[in-house]
């Protein structure tokens, strides 16, 4: 329990400046500060108080020789207590300046103590970084939350947002709002549903994002939209992954790809600005397949080289991969030489993947010497880097199988990245690469259910060189869509839409939509295309991933006031929770026993 202590009223007393403020040009200013007790030291003598609030520390000096009642009230103050302070600005001598602060120069005399609130003992103390469990953050979140180390993330995300708005409104763009309580939004993902009271049996689901909306809108003539939206979606939770998460959402009308790059890349220019961080567009431009034979990944992490596929150089009896599958050579910067055990484990990683690993160059040079010369020579790697090669022996998988080959090349990369990037670095969270990716697949395949999936959503126009892909050879098919990465993240994604009835419907039966199916779902949009549609295109931010990446995060949740854990809990609020039978019956809902 806390202390008894008796607490004062606020009355009308107001605050003069933050806890952040003071400098020595304030100087013998009568000041009032309001905040929490970050800390104390009693020195007999002397109490220093550390007062905080979200735009910084100030130290607050209480002297006995002057007024015993105030030093006795200062006497009873503990971490976290309110309190409000009225005194005058003292510069602090040369030797008790406290640099790490941005009012260290100065303190405040205490002359007047209100006592507004005592606090239990905090499950964790209010340091930059705490060594508690997440639950414990996330059960206690508006605890957590007070840390100055959040404090600091969600009011960059504030300025973020805020700058979001500032450019786009600059750019002409129109904030509209889209309905919550919807119908299926197809992202990919399983819809969160929300029963009707007044149609029982029938639910809304909310909206995976508002990407149909935002097309009608285009239908309706609103050229230049955009919202900082919250999306919905039912998927497996991940570091960069929330149930609830929120997009930078735009869309506009008759555009070229060039016209979303152009919308987006002083957008971003900004947005690092104001995160104190420079970035120039234009940003490199990569398509999908040059992804995939570089990096064997759609979002290529740029701070590690590409890898290169090498068999060209080989002999085609070489035997080092199956004939007709790449032969990929990885090699990452300044590892030194990688002890025996570290070279098996990367074989090892390797294997688990489908892949043969050849991670003894020697060797190569001794029995292929004039290509491995030559694989040094394409690769760029130097007698100081890791360099290795990796083939397929096994049979081809999947319907485009030299990507299934890259793809594993690829996760090969970023391990033995990753791996020895404490030993040097390569991987600086502070090195922003951003890239787009252009022209990726229409579909891919799914193997749980045997059918071709819209690889971005089925709203995406394929090239108009490939409409007759649809049906002849959908593997082969390209869309009009485009990725923005950020340091092998996905940081949005976009395409130009169908504006067409006839193509819309092409690619709904591509999917496996029956006619009535693709009516029953989407009807009204295939009606709305009918109606005039303008050729339009957008793309969507992950607003969450952005300022993780900013804040040098590498979780969303630290930059999400209240998110949920992996399980998908709200630990604070205890959410999800059963629903009481009389809210039930009201819903028409009878629960099966599992
Ligand atoms: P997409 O599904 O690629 O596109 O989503 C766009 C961006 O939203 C972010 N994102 C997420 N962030 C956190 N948690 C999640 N569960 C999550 N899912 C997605 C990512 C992603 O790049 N309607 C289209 C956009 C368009 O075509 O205009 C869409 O939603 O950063």
């Amino acid at each position: 329990m806390a202390q008894q202590v008796p607490l004062d009223f606020l009355g009308g007393l107001r605050r003069t400046h933050t806890c952040g403020d003071l400098r020595p040009t304030d100087e013998g200013k009568h000041v009032v500060l309001m905040g929490w007790v970050h800390r104390r030291r009693d020195l007999g003598g002397v109490i220093f108080v550390h007062l905080r609030d979200r735009e910084g520390v100030t130290q607050i000096v209480f002297r006995a020789e002057g007024d015993a009642d105030l030093h006795a009230k200062g006497e009873m103050l503990r971490s976290e207590y309110v309190i409000a302070v009225e005194g005058f600005v003292e510069a602090r001598s040369q030797d008790t300046i406290n640099p790490n602060i941005p009012t260290g120069e100065v303190e405040v005399v205490a002359e007047k103590i209100w006592l507004l609130n005592t606090s239990e003992t905090p499950p964790f103390p209010m340091e930059e970084h705490v060594d508690v469990s997440e639950d414990t953050r996330l059960k206690y979140r508006y605890i957590d939350l007070r840390r100055p180390h959040m404090q600091r993330n969600l009011m960059l995300r504030s300025r973020i947002s805020l700058t979001v708005r500032e450019e786009l409104y600059r750019q002409g763009f129109l904030e509209i709002e889209t309905p919550f309580m919807t119908k299926s939004t197809p992202e990919g993902a399983r819809d969160f549903l929300v029963p009707s009271r007044t149609q029982p049996g029938n639910f809304y689901a909310l909206p995976q994002s508002p990407q149909i909306f935002k097309q009608l809108l285009m239908v309706s003539g609103y050229d230049k939209y955009f919202q900082i939206v919250r999306c919905f979606r039912d998927e497996d939770l991940r570091a960069d992954r929330q149930y609830e998460f929120t997009q930078i959402d735009l869309e506009m009308s008759f555009p070229q790809e060039e016209q979303i790059f152009e919308t987006i890349e002083p957008l971003i220019e900004r947005v690092c600005e104001v995160a104190g961080h420079k970035v120039k567009a234009p940003f490199p431009r990569m398509t999908y397949a040059e992804a995939m034979r570089g990096y064997g990944i759609d979002k290529p992490d740029l701070r590690l080289p590409r890898f290169w596929p090498v068999e060209d150089l080989f002999p085609a009896d070489a035997g080092l991969t199956r004939e007709g599958l790449p032969l990929v050579a990885i090699h990452i910067p300044n590892t030194g030489q990688l002890s025996r055990k570290e070279r098996d484990e990367l074989k090892e990683y390797g294997k688990e993947r489908g892949l043969t690993v050849y991670d003894d160059p020697k060797r190569l040079e001794r029995d292929f010497a004039e290509p491995t010369a030559k694989v040094r020579e394409r690769s760029g790697a130097g007698e100081n880097d890791l360099l290795i090669l990796a083939g397929w022996r096994g049979e081809p998988k999947g319907h485009r199988p030299e990507e299934t080959v890259f793809q594993a090349c690829g996760q090969l990369r970023l391990y033995a990245g990753q791996k020895y990037n404490d030993r040097h670095k390569l991987l600086d969270p502070e090195d922003f690469r951003f890239l787009w990716v252009l022209d990726f697949p229409m579909f891919e395949w799914d193997e749980e259910d045997g059918r071709w999936m819209a690889a971005h959503h089925p709203f995406t126009s394929p090239n108009d060189e490939d409409i007759e892909k649809l049906e002849s050879n959908p593997a082969r098919c390209r869309a009009r869509s485009y990725d923005i990465v950020l340091n092998g993240v996905e940081l949005g994604s976009g395409s130009i839409r169908i504006h067409r009835q006839d193509v819309q419907s092409k690619v709904f039966s591509a999917l496996g939509f029956s006619p009535e199916e693709a009516k029953m779902r989407f009807g009204f949009l295939l009606e709305a295309l009918t109606f005039g549609a303008p050729p339009h295109g957008g793309i969507a931010l992950g607003l969450d991933r952005l300022v993780m990446i900013l804040a040098g995060e590498t979780s969303i949740r630290d930059v999400i006031p209240f998110p949920k854990t992996a399980k998908g809990t709200d630990l604070m609020c205890e959410a999800p929770s059963p629903a009481g039978e009389r809210q039930l019956r009201e819903l028409g809902i009878q629960l099966r026993r599992q």
